[in-house]
Formats: C-alpha cells, sequence, structure tokens
C-alpha cells in the first residue's frame, strides 16, 4: 500500500484540534496513512483551540482515546502510535486573535529552518461553520497563504446556508486565495464505493452504451440512517435533511451516476463534467415542489430496542420546529442522456437500516419469449452500488431455476469489496486527507458547483419555507419515513429498493 509518489514536508494544523472532528475522523484517518506509510517522511500535525491541555502528551493521550473508538486499526495503536505521536503537538490559541497567526507563522519558518526545506502547509477548519469565514480573512491578511502551490485550505460544509450566502462565501474565499488552494470537502466522494462508480462506468466498456434513457427506466439513492441528530439540534435546526444531506452528498452520488465519460481524469475536466449534470437537474416551480418533494420529521418512538424522543424534543430543538428529518424528492435531468429518465432519492434520520445505496433499474426485455408460468418471477434487470455499509455492487438477471420445468427467477451476481480485498477499505477522510497533502483537488467541490448545487436546492427550500408542514411530527422511528414517501415513487409504478443483501423486491 506504500505511497509512490515523493511528497514535500508538510505541516497540517488542524483548527478545532480538540473538537469532534479531529478525534473521530481526522486523527484516525492521518494515523491510518502514517501506518500505510502515506504521509511525507518529515510532517506535523498540529492541533490549534481553546480547550486547555496540560501538555502534548495529555493531548496525544485524548486522540489515542479517539483512536481506540473510531479508526479501523483500533487493536495496534501501541509501537505505531508512539512513533506517530511524536509528530503530533497542541498550540492551545484563539483562532480569532490576530497574534495567533503571528505565532504560527514564525512556527512555521521555524519549522522549514529545522526541515530546511519549504513545507506544504495545510490549515483544516474542523471549527463551526461560522467561525471560517473570519479565519479565512486572517490567514489571507497575515499573509499565511500567499503561496498558492503550497499553502492549502480545506473547508468543511456547511458551504452557505443557501445560493445567496454561498455565493457571499465563494467571493470572499475568491478575494483571498486562488481556488486551487481552496479544499471543500464533501465526504461522500472519499468513500471507496462512491469514487468506484467512475471506475466502474469508465473502465468498463459493457455498461456505458447502456447508461442512457434507452435502456435503464429510473435510478434510485438512498441515505438512511438509524441515528436521530443527536446533541446536534442547534446546528440541524438550521439546516435539516436537505441542506444537510441533499445539497451535497446526494447530489454527488446522482452526479457521479449521471455524469459524461471525462476526457481526462484532469481534476477539471471531471468537476467540469459533474457541473454539467447539476446544471441540467430540472429547477423545480414552486407547483411541482410540491408534487415532486415529500418532508418528513421523526416522532417520538422506538428503534432498536431504544427509546428515543421525537425531533421537536431533541436539545436545542423549537418544539414548534418545521425542519425536515426526512426528505425524498424525484428530479429529472435535462439532456440526452437522461431524458423523462426519474432518479428518485430519499435520506432521513431514524430510519430502518442504516443504508446508502444507488439502484439502476433497467427497462424490461422488450419481449417475453418464455411461456406465462416461467415468467411470474420475471424482474428487469437491476445493478445496486452498495456504498455502506455493505461495500459491494451487485447486478441482478434472470436465471433458470433448476428442474424439469423452464421457471425463471432473478438472481444476483455480486462484487464484494471486503472480499476482493481481503478488507482493505480505507476511510473517506484517508483519501481526502491524502488528497490534501498531494494536493488533488479532484475529490473536492469547486465554488461553481457547490452554487450549482444550491440552485437546484432553493425553488424546493423556498417553496417549503412557503407552507409550512402541517402534519410533523409525520413518522416513527425504526420505518422508512413518511407514506408520502412510498406514494412519492408508487404512482410512477414503482417502490424503493433498500435490502439488496437480502435480495428483497
Ligand atoms: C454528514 C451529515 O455530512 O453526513 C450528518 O452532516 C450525517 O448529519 C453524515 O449523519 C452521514 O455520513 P455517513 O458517512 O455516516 O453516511
Amino acid at each position: 500500500m506504500e505511497n509512490k509518489k515523493v511528497l514535500s514536508p508538510t505541516i497540517i494544523f488542524i483548527f478545532g484540534g480538540s473538537g469532534d472532528l479531529a478525534n473521530r475522523k481526522l486523527i484516525p484517518a492521518l494515523y491510518n496513512l502514517f501506518i500505510d506509510k502515506y504521509l511525507p517522511e518529515k510532517f506535523a500535525v498540529i492541533g490549534v483551540g481553546r480547550t486547555t491541555f496540560a501538555s502534548d502528551n495529555d493531548y496525544r493521550d485524548k486522540l489515542l482515546e479517539g483512536v481506540q473508538q473510531f479508526s479501523r486499526r483500533k487493536g495496534e495503536p501501541n509501537g505505531q502510535w508512539k512513533s506517530f505521536a511524536e509528530h503530533v503537538s497542541y498550540h492551545e490559541l484563539d483562532l480569532l486573535n490576530t497574534e495567533t497567526y503571528t505565532s504560527l507563522a514564525t512556527w512555521v519558518n521555524d519549522k522549514a529552518k529545522e526541515w530546511d526545506a519549504q513545507p506544504t502547509v495545510i490549515f483544516y477548519l474542523a471549527v463551526a461553520p461560522q467561525l471560517a469565514p473570519a479565519i479565512a480573512v486572517k490567514l489571507s491578511e497575515q499573509k499565511l497563504c500567499l503561496d498558492s502551490t503550497t499553502r492549502r485550505i480545506v473547508f468543511e460544509k456547511p458551504f452557505g446556508h443557501d445560493l445567496q450566502s454561498a455565493d457571499e462565501l465563494n467571493k470572499l474565499l475568491g478575494t483571498l486565495f486562488d481556488e486551487d488552494q481552496i479544499f471543500r470537502i464533501d465526504h461522500y466522494l472519499g468513500k471507496e464505493t462512491v469514487q468506484n462508480i467512475i471506475a466502474f462506468r469508465f473502465a468498463n466498456a459493457l455498461f456505458e452504451p447502456v447508461w442512457n434513457s434507452n435502456y435503464i427506466d429510473h435510478v434510485q439513492i438512498t441515505a438512511a440512517e438509524t441515528v436521530g441528530v443527536e446533541d446536534r439540534g442547534g446546528y440541524y435546526e438550521q439546516a435539516g435533511a436537505l441542506r444537510d444531506m441533499v445539497q451535497n452528498h446526494i447530489l454527488q452520488l446522482l452526479c457521479m451516476v449521471a455524469m459524461e465519460a471525462p476526457i481526462s481524469f484532469e481534476a477539471n475536466e471531471i468537476r467540469n463534467k459533474k457541473v454539467d449534470v447539476l446544471n441540467a437537474i430540472r429547477k423545480l416551480d414552486p407547483e411541482d415542489v410540491h408534487a415532486h418533494t415529500v418532508r418528513g420529521q421523526y416522532s417520538a418512538g422506538w428503534i432498536k430496542g431504544k427509546q428515543v424522543q421525537a425531533y421537536r424534543q431533541e436539545k436545542s430543538v423549537s418544539p414548534q420546529s418545521p425542519v425536515d428529518t426526512f426528505v425524498a424528492a424525484k428530479f429529472y435531468i435535462d439532456n440526452w442522456r437522461w431524458q423523462n429518465v426519474p432518479f428518485y432519492v430519499r435520506t432521513g434520520k431514524y430510519l430502518h437500516e442504516k443504508t446508502t445505496l444507488i439502484t439502476i433499474h433497467f427497462k424490461e426485455a422488450p419481449h417475453y419469449s418464455f411461456p406465462g408460468e416461467a415468467a411470474e418471477t420475471w424482474r428487469p434487470n437491476r445493478l445496486t452500488f452498495s456504498i455502506q455499509p455493505e461495500t459491494s455492487i451487485r447486478m441482478r438477471f434472470q436465471a433458470k431455476r433448476p428442474g424439469p420445468n423452464m421457471i425463471l427467477n432473478p438472481v444476483d451476481m455480486v462484487f464484494n469489496y471486503a472480499e476482493a480485498y481481503d478488507g482493505y477499505e480505507p476511510e473517506a477522510y484517508e483519501t481526502l486527507l491524502q488528497d490534501v497533502i498531494e494536493g488533488d483537488p479532484t475529490l473536492f467541490m469547486r465554488a461553481d458547483q457547490v452554487e450549482a448545487a444550491w440552485k437546484v436546492i432553493t425553488p424546493i427550500l423556498e417553496a417549503w419555507q412557503s407552507r409550512p408542514p402541517i402534519d410533523f411530527p409525520n413518522y416513527s422511528p425504526d420505518g422508512w419515513g413518511p407514506e408520502d414517501a412510498e406514494a412519492l415513487i408508487a404512482r410512477d409504478g414503482h417502490n424503493w429498493v433498500s435490502l439488496p443483501s437480502k435480495n428483497k423486491e
């Protein structure tokens, strides 16, 4: 697994170094990259924040707990952890204070002298989104990002709250940095199974000829979660499922399925092809919004044997909250390839199963040459990309059931990642951090992508705001969301696919 590229010495500042993201995702990812020898020989990770730690060792001990709890390699933190942790330190600093940045600049200069090299410097903003603009301004004012080839800034979502705020944020960042320095993370793009959609489509001659409205009946994307909003009620009240999941992750999955073949794997080429899809998604009129979308909010209930409270009772949530914890929607892409092919998407909290699935439903065979009884269980072909937790690709086709009579039944041909690659499945953040270190922006959101996605979502947000929901809460935990979500797809003669592993219809 070793990285063959020669990487420059690298300094990674994690702003919000004592926070949840650093603890759960960033440090475990860096640790795994270290074990797999993907980090440069000379590197330093510096947590920056206002929390007090008695010493660097104290900080490292806290990170080790995170690694033991959240890293994919839990069992072997001993020997390797110690060598990794030597590269990690903590600076207690206020990110809104100008002097913080002068001290960081001095630190970088000292390190450059010690290493006798100009390092790549990454500023990872793992902070509350409202702090990001002020930090970006300070980084720029203090000239920490002047060299666009070696200085990079990583932003977590949300990128704005709607089209206007995203546009303002992008304009601000555009005045401070080069677009090439800005890495906007959508962690779904780092998932192995998501990246593999491109390999599947464009490294095989078999599928592309049928990848269009002549052969494909419809596409479904489900991103279901079994958790509620947990302790993120304050954030979620400003977001809702549409902003939290659809504007970014789900539309990115849709782009992977629907994009045209890139001419090359150059970052901007791939990103251009995705923007084309976003721009081609039909923008809904206010009247269409109600026919093409369903919103839901969970009530109190039970999930996996545990009693849970309604969204409106969660901490920092208004008891009258109109915020959506579930969305289902039907999109159309107005271009030659996808004319009239519906893309159904749904996502929600407290659903029956944790699963992210993309299913491509092919049209029926044009002619049934088999006797009636042979074809009772005849089903159209279906391709399923299971993004998580199972990581697989399944192709459903018809087979003859063994026996003297010609009876057909659907079977699955399965490619399973864990089996094929001995369980080697790097976490999304490993891939993304490695790309930031290498300066490869392919899997990151460009400013125009973010705005094109907001253009799809904004009409829905506006129509919903103009008609507050009257039936919330409208779904119980441990199901598949509100009844209307079933109706949305059933009206077109389809049903949601949820459990590929059980080969369920
Ligand atoms: C985040 C959302 O972007 O994605 C969360 O803010 C959500 O609300 C999470 O739970 C889901 O990510 P994953 O990788 O667990 O599917």
